[in-house]
């Protein structure tokens, strides 16, 4: 079912105190929320069993940033699939820009990232989107049909109730650059379009796509008013308790 949802992804950023902080603030700031949506963070790999611990009796949900996609093995410093639902992890983010630029992650590994994530039934929320050259040069529609074809079209339709889309432009992500909400609405359209000839409007309309790229309290009610946006997936903006609960009220 296509569910509204808004996810903060940390980054590399809070230590153990820290984020107990911020999500002792979350809680408390969405305790008497009204809206509906989900409501996911991503914190390091060092701070999920606390985050998970602390987020108990909460609608807190927690994600992690990434995964391997191997069951287990000699993989130095990699964290698997079931290490993380061990853990009571239920989604994993997969394909972020900076995995796909600094650690040279491309559409084949990620194809597989996802289907070890399936595997173990974690839900995925899969990243893709353009570079700024890719728009410029008019590609951007190409180019993320292309990551979704490779990413995730060798899955069958079933699957896709475990998976979360998040168009997230790389030219805004960090950029204080934000897609205006007709640019987001206008690639949401289309990816909706692309799921539909592939699997069918069942699965196009169900699936929620998030936007990503620096979403703050005073763009998100206008980007996720546009009807094909689904909620977020928020960088920066989720490190403040203030900034994060005010996104979620704008849902
Ligand atoms: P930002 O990051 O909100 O800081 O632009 C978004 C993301 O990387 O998911």
């Amino acid at each position: 079912m296509r569910q509204k949802i808004v996810a903060g992804n940390w980054k590399m950023n809070k230590n153990l105190e820290e984020a107990k902080q911020l999500i002792k603030g979350i809680k408390k700031g969405i305790k008497n929320t009204e809206s509906d949506a989900r409501v996911v963070i991503a914190p390091s790999f060092v701070n999920l069993n606390s985050a998970i611990k602390r987020s108990k009796k909460s609608k807190i949900e927690v994600a992690a940033q990434n995964m391997h996609q191997a069951k287990e093995g000699a993989f130095t410093g990699e964290v698997s699939a079931s290490m993380l639902t061990n853990l009571g992890v239920n989604i994993v983010i997969l394909g972020h820009s900076e995995r796909r630029e600094y650690f040279n992650e491309a559409n084949d590994l990620l194809a597989k990232k996802v289907d070890a994530a399936l595997k173990n039934n974690l839900e995925v929320v899969f990243c893709f989107g353009e570079q700024l050259e890719d728009r410029k040069s008019e590609n951007h529609f190409k180019v993320v049909e292309t990551q979704l074809k490779e990413g995730l079209f060798h899955l069958k339709k079933e699957s896709f109730s475990k998976i979360i889309l998040a168009y997230e432009p790389v030219w805004a992500i960090g950029t204080g650059e934000t897609a205006s909400p007709e640019q987001a609405q206008e690639m949401h359209a289309f990816i909706r379009g692309i799921m539909e000839k592939q699997y069918g409007t069942e699965v196009a309309n169900a699936i929620s796509i998030l936007y990503g790229g620096s979403v703050k309290p005073a763009n998100a009610k206008e980007i996720f008013s546009k009807p094909d946006v689904d909620g977020g997936l928020i960088g920066g903006a989720a490190l403040k308790t203030e900034d994060f609960v005010a996104i979620i009220n704008a849902i």
